[in-house]
C-alpha cells in the first residue's frame, strides 16, 4: 500500500519537473543552449546585425582570451551567441544574464539573448583551463 504511494508520488513529482523543463523552455522563452552541427567559419570571430536590433555574435575561446574581446550593441539588441573553442575547454557566462554555456572545441554551442538595459556585461570564463584561466574575459557593451 506505501509502495503504491511512494510510486504515484515519485511519478507525480517526475512529471511536474518534465513539464517545468517544458514551461521554461516554451512558454517563458528562456533561452536554452543549443548545440548545433561543427563548421569551421565558427573558428573564425564576428560581430554582425542580421537584421535591425538583431546580432549574430561567433565567440572563439582559445587560452587565455575570447575573440571578440569587447563587443558594443545597442540597447534593445537580440544576440546570438555561437560559441566554440580552438583548444581545451573553456566556459562562457555573463552574470547578468543568467547565461553560461561551455566553448568545446570541434563544437558549437548557441544561446539567444536580449539585452534591454544598458550597461557593461562583462562574460568570464567559468571552466578552469590552465594557468591563465583567471584572467579569460570580456566585454560587451550595451548602449
Ligand atoms: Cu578559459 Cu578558464
Amino acid at each position: 500500500k506505501y509502495e503504491l504511494r511512494a510510486i504515484v508520488l515519485s511519478g507525480g513529482l517526475l512529471s511536474v519537473f518534465f513539464f517545468a523543463v517544458l514551461y521554461n523552455s516554451y512558454s517563458r522563452k528562456i533561452d536554452m543552449p543549443t548545440c548545433i552541427p561543427f563548421d569551421k567559419t565558427f573558428e573564425e570571430s564576428k560581430v554582425k546585425e542580421i537584421d535591425k536590433g538583431l546580432y549574430e555574435i561567433y565567440l572563439v575561446a582559445r587560452m587565455w582570451t575570447f575573440d571578440p574581446e569587447e563587443i558594443e550593441i545597442p540597447a534593445g539588441s537580440t544576440v546570438d551567441f555561437y560559441l566554440t573553442s580552438i583548444d581545451v575547454v573553456h566556459g562562457f557566462h555573463i552574470n547578468e544574464k543568467g547565461v553560461n554555456m561551455m566553448a568545446v572545441p570541434g563544437s558549437i554551442n548557441k544561446i539567444t539573448t536580449r539585452f534591454e538595459q544598458p550597461g557593461i556585461y562583462r562574460f568570464v570564463c567559468n571552466e578552469f583551463c590552465g594557468t591563465g584561466h583567471q584572467n579569460m574575459a570580456g566585454t560587451i557593451i550595451v548602449k
